[in-house]
């Protein structure tokens, strides 16, 4: 058997969205296994979910993908965590044409600090194109419908923490 073939895909996923879930399973056509990894470092009181709460949605939402999708968080570097879990691959999702600088910011910087590791982006499907975790938040706080854009699990979530 060859090695396996393993992604990371980071973010805040504050919280996750159907545009990330299809991504994760975009992915799954290409890699082994996927570590979707929340980032703790702005755990500041600007996220509206815990770590805690956001690792348990996700793992919800893929618990019968098995092995292949693992869940998990990390602080400090992505690069230095993608290592240490001997990972090469750091797979990021692109909508408009908008994410591209700041994407490709963090890819050149990213390859700065550690030029053996890849970043591959992918398209978000056509879809998911508009959907963002912020405006999703925003839209319910302000009492709109967003399912369709998130699992039910995060759709109720959602409305939990709006509630008055
Ligand atoms: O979903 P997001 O908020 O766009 O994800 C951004 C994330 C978590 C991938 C990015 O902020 C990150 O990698 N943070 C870890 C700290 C780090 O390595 N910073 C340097 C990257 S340029």
């Amino acid at each position: 058997m060859g090695q396996t073939n393993i992604a990371v895909y980071p973010g805040s996923f504050d919280p996750i969205t159907n545009g990330h879930i299809d991504l994760v399973q975009r992915s799954l056509r290409i890699f082994d296994r996927i570590i979707i990894t929340i980032s703790t470092n702005a755990e500041k009181g600007s996220s509206l979910f815990t770590v805690e709460e956001r690792l348990e949605m996700i793992r919800e939402v893929f618990r019968k993908h098995g092995s292949r999708v693992q869940i998990d968080s990390f602080s400090g570097l992505l690069v230095d965590y993608t290592d240490r879990i001997d990972a090469k691959v750091i797979v990021r999702g692109l909508r408009a044409v908008s994410d591209f600088e700041y994407e490709f910011q963090m890819a050149m910087m990213n390859r700065g600090l550690k030029p053996e590791i890849e970043t591959l982006f992918m398209m978000t499907g056509e879809s998911y194109f508009y959907i963002s975790s912020r405006l999703v938040k925003e839209v319910v706080s302000l009492k709109g419908d967003v399912s369709g854009l998130v699992p039910k699990n995060v759709l109720k979530r959602l409305k939990e923490k709006f509630q008055d």
